[in-house]
């Protein structure tokens, strides 16, 4: 091949959970919002058999955390666009190049949005109309690879974008929402395993089958009542549910020390909510409030130690330029 030849883009959305987190992983439902910050991915042609992958700009790939240790960070990304070339029958190898501005293992699903953003590339590369579904079974492939048992929400909401309700049983539903949501999202900077995270919470809803029983009743009336708040716009409502599920992913053992202060401090400067978000442990927390209370929300998780931004709800999901 002569030069450099003609390149696809793919740009994918992270997600924030605003209910049901780990529960979700058991069945119930969660619900989630694609917010406006992106994953890139640049797919060329390579020759044939070559698959490669790099991200010059993310301080430790796309996943290597998940990644088994000396393994290739970038093997569940590989395995992923294998699967998409062989399902197309396509006969040709490709590069990859990527870079973020989602913080990595932050709980706002930086991987899922990698992956939907190399798939969404690779469609506009070979020219595919790649169904939604068939993005979500693939997304999934590498997202088992990292996480081990993932309940699929983060691909899901990187996917289709705006808010969705989502079981691994009933699949997802896409909420009506009309109003623009702004959240503040406070990130306490530690980093931590989902996996990990997962299986701890997982553990404890096994070994403590009452508080798991009670929670599991709970968080399906917490995610019925704030599909109807967010349906009406009502995010006075939407906080408080909130924070009665933060309460519910403490007593699980999802939350930390610095989550817990960062939520707080969010709340005592007036916002209607404030939660972890994603597999928590550490990672970042989200807080919804009125407008005029947001920049006082902000301010006051930077001086409980937080990096505090402001982000908005995406409504389109991925897309291919
Ligand atoms: C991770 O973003 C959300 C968890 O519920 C795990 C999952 O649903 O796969 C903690």
């Amino acid at each position: 091949m002569g030069g450099e030849s003609a390149r696809s883009i793919g740009f994918a959305p992270a997600k924030a959970i605003l209910i049901g987190e780990h529960f979700v992983v058991s069945g119930a439902i969660a619900i989630a919002i694609a917010i406006n910050l992106y994953a890139k991915a640049s797919a060329a042609l390579a020759p044939r058999g070559s698959i490669s992958i790099s991200a010059p700009g993310l301080v430790d790939g796309a996943g290597p955390r998940g990644a088994r240790s000396g393994g290739d960070p970038f093997e569940p990304l590989a395995s992923m666009t294998r699967a998409f070339l062989e399902r197309y029958g396509i006969d040709q190898g490709v590069d990859i190049r990527l870079s973020s501005e989602i913080p990595l293992s932050a709980g706002l699903g930086s991987s899922a949005a990698i992956a939907v953003s190399i798939l969404a590339a690779l469609s506009g590369l070979f020219g595919i109309r790649l169904g939604r579904e068939e993005m979500f079974d693939l997304a999934f492939i590498s997202e088992r690879i990292l996480h081990g048992n993932p309940s699929g929400i983060d691909h899901a909401t990187s996917i289709y974008g705006g808010a969705i309700a989502y079981s691994p049983s009933m699949g997802f539903r896409r909420l009506s929402v009309d109003c623009d949501i702004t959240l503040i999202i406070g990130d306490t900077l530690r980093r931590r395993s989902t996996r990990e995270q997962v299986l701890k919470v997982q553990d404890f809803l096994k070994r403590n089958e009452g508080i798991a029983r009670e929670a599991f009743e709970r968080i399906r009336e917490i995610s019925e009542m704030a599909i109807s708040c967010l349906e009406k716009g009502d995010m006075r409502g939407l906080g408080a549910l909130m924070n009665e599920n933060q309460a519910l992913l403490s007593k699980v053992g999802a939350s930390s020390r610095e989550l817990d202060r960062l939520i707080g401090a969010a709340l005592e400067a007036g916002a209607f909510g404030a939660k972890l978000t994603g597999a928590g442990g550490g990672g970042c927390m989200i807080a919804i409030g009125p407008q005029e209370a947001l920049d006082g929300i902000e301010e006051s998780i930077r001086r409980a130690g937080g990096v505090p931004y402001r982000v908005r709800m995406d409504k389109v999901g991925y897309r291919v330029c």
